[in-house]
C-alpha cells in the first residue's frame, strides 16, 4: 500500500478507499492463487520438507467407515487446553452410542516447565478420567486388552510413522525447555508407563485437520479435505499412498492416505498484503513464516484490524487529535472483538461503538467513525475468507475436483467424471463468524461457477479434532484386527 502520509488526501474515506484496493482479491487473482496453491502442494511432495508447503505424510492407510465397534479414547492437545474423551461405537446401526469428554487448562508453570512435566500433566488426567469408564456405564476394556488412543497433537511434528514423531518446536505459548526431536507418542507412552495402572496404546498421531476430516469421513464417504479456520489455520486432504515419496514401504498404488498441507505457511507474491500484513510480520515471533495464516487466522485477524486503525489514527486522525494509547498495544484489539463489531446490525453501529469504547478506550465516536471501523473489518474479514476459499479450490485443483473452469495441469488428465465433494471444517471463525463463512462460501461459488459449485459442498465437523482421532484409532483397530494393515510400518 502505498504511503498515504504522503499522498493528496488523508481523510479516513480515502485511506479507506486505498486500503480496500490493496486488499481486493477479485476472482481472477484468487484463481492464480489457488493454481499456485496447488502447483506449490505438488512441489512439497516431490521434495518433502524442502519447500514452503511441508505437506506432511500422516500414514494412515485407512479412515472411519461408519463399521467400527467398541470403546475408543481420544486425546486432543492443542492450545491451552488439554482434553479426553472416550466414544462407545456401535457400527453403521448404533455409530456413535455415547460420547464423553473432560477438558483441563494446562497450568502455566506445566507449559513453561519441562516435557516431563507436560506429559506426566497428560497422563494423570488419562488416567483419572479412564478410571471413570465403569462408573458411567460405559463398556469396560476387558482386563488383558489395551485400549486405544487417537492423539491429537496440533503442533509441527516430524511424523515417521502412523503413532509416532517428533516435535520439532513449540509454539502456541508452549515454552517447553526440552523435548525437541524426541517422540511425542513414547514420551506419553513413558508418562503412562510411570502412572502405573492403565492399559492404553496410542494407535495414532494426527494433526486437528486430520481428526477434522476424520469425523466426517465416518459419516460421509465423499469427504475428502479437512480444514481448520480458527487462531490457527492449516487443511489436509486424501491423497494417494503413491504420491508420498518418503514412505519407504507405502500400501498399494491405489490406496489413498491423507496429507496434512501445514498450509499456514503458503506463501505467494500473489497475495495481496499490505503495509499491516507487513509490520505484523516483522513484529511476530516467527518472521517471515506463516504468511497465510498471518493472513487468515483468528489469531492475526484482530491486531491487522489494530494495525489499520492505529494507522488511520495517525493519518487522519480517525479518532481525534490524540492517538487512543490502547491501539499502540499489539493484541490490544482480538478477533472477537471484529467479529462481534462486525455483525453489528444496528442503524446506529452502537456494538461497534461499545466496543471501541471497551477495547481501544474512545467514549465518544461519531457514526461516521464507527462506520469507518466497521468497514475496516468487513474488508479484513472478506479478504481473510476469500483467501481461505482459494486455498481450498486450490486443494480441489489438486485432486482434480473443481471443474473445467481451472487449469489443472496436476492430476490425471482422463478423470473427468465429476464426482461430490465434502469440505469438512472446523474452528471459529468457521463457527463462530457468520459474515466470514459467508464470504468464504460464496468465493468458492464464485471461483468454481454456481453448476460445479453443486457438487462441493462445506460442513460444520464440530469438535472433529477430538472425536476424529478416537474414530481413527476405532478405524486403525478395526483393520489391525481383521489383518490388513500394519500400524508401525
Ligand atoms: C499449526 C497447524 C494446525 C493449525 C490449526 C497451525 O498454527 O501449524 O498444525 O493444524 O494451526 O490449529
Amino acid at each position: 500500500m502505498e504511503n498515504l502520509k504522503n499522498s493528496e488526501s488523508c481523510d479516513p474515506s480515502s485511506f479507506l478507499r486505498h486500503f480496500r484496493k490493496s486488499s481486493a482479491t477479485p476472482v481472477m487473482l484468487l484463481r492464480h492463487i489457488a493454481q499456485a496453491m496447488a502447483t506449490e502442494m505438488q512441489e512439497g511432495l516431490d521434495h518433502p520438507g524442502e519447500r514452503k508447503l511441508k505437506m506432511l505424510p500422516t500414514y494412515l492407510e485407512c479412515l472411519p467407515t461408519g463399521n467400527e465397534r467398541g470403546l475408543f479414547y481420544a486425546i486432543d492437545l492443542g492450545g491451552t487446553n488439554f482434553r479426553v474423551l472416550r466414544v462407545q461405537l456401535d457400527g453403521k446401526e448404533g455409530r456413535i452410542l455415547k460420547q464423553e469428554s473432560i477438558q483441563v487448562p494446562i497450568p502455566q508453570e506445566v507449559m513453561t516447565g519441562s516435557s516431563k512435566d507436560l506429559f506426566g500433566f497428560l497422563a494423570k488426567t488419562i488416567v483419572q478420567f479412564v478410571s471413570r469408564e465403569a462408573d458411567l456405564g460405559f463398556e469396560c476394556v476387558a482386563l488383558n486388552q489395551k485400549r486405544d488412543i487417537g492423539f491429537t497433537f496440533s503442533f509441527p511434528v516430524n511424523q515417521t510413522k502412523v503413532n509416532g514423531g517428533s516435535i520439532n518446536a513449540w509454539t502456541k505459548g508452549f515454552s517447553i525447555s526440552d523435548g525437541v526431536g524426541e517422540d511425542v507418542v513414547d514420551q506419553l507412552e513413558i508418562a503412562l508407563a510411570d502412572m502405573g495402572s492403565v492399559n492404553t496404546k496410542v494407535v495414532c498421531l494426527v494433526n486437528d485437520t486430520v481428526g477434522t476430516l476424520a469425523q466426517c469421513r465416518y459419516w460421509n464417504d465423499d469427504a475428502m479435505v479437512g480444514v481448520i479456520l480458527g487462531t490457527g489455520s492449516n487443511a489436509c486432504y486424501v491423497e494417494r499412498a503413491a504420491a508420498i515419496s518418503c514412505w519407504s514401504s507405502p500400501p498399494e498404488a491405489d490406496d489413498l492416505t491423507v496429507v496434512n498441507i501445514e498450509w499456514g505457511n503458503f506463501c505467494s507474491e500473489l497475495l495481496p498484503r499490505t503495509f499491516a500484513d507487513e509490520g505484523l510480520d516483522a513484529d511476530s515471533l516467527n518472521p517471515g513464516q506463516q504468511e497465510f495464516e498471518k493472513m487468515i487466522g483468528g489469531m492475526y485477524l484482530g491486531e491487522i484490524l489494530r494495525r489499520v486503525l492505529l494507522k488511520m489514527a495517525e493519518d487522519t486522525g480517525l479518532f481525534g487529535s490524540e492517538i487512543p494509547e490502547r491501539l499502540t498495544k499489539p493484541f490490544s484489539l482480538l478477533t472477537p472483538h471484529m467479529s462481534t463489531m462486525h455483525g453489528d446490525d444496528t442503524s446506529s453501529l452502537e456494538v461497534v461503538g461499545s466496543v471501541i469504547e471497551e477495547a481501544i478506550g474512545v467514549k465518544y465516536t461519531t457514526l461516521a467513525t464507527r462506520k469507518v471501523v466497521y468497514d475496516v473489518c468487513d474488508i479484513i474479514a472478506e479478504r481473510g475468507a476469500r483467501l481461505s476459499a482459494a486455498g481450498i479450490v486450490g486443494i480441489l485443483t489438486k485432486i482434480n475436483r473443481c471443474g473445467d473452469l481451472m487449469l489443472s495441469c496436476l492430476t490425471t488428465p482422463n478423470d473427468t467424471e465429476v464426482k461430490k465433494t465434502v469440505i469438512a471444517i472446523d474452528g471459529s471463525l468457521y463457527e463462530k463468524y457468520p459474515k466470514f463463512r459467508n464470504y468464504m462460501e460464496d468465493a468458492m461459488k464464485e471461483m468454481l461457477g454456481e453448476d460445479y459449485a453443486n457438487n462441493v459442498t462445506t460442513t460444520l465437523s464440530k469438535d472433529g479434532s477430538g472425536v476424529g482421532a478416537a474414530l481413527l484409532a476405532a478405524a486403525i483397530s478395526t483393520e489391525l484386527r481383521l489383518g490388513d494393515v500394519g500400524v508401525t510400518k
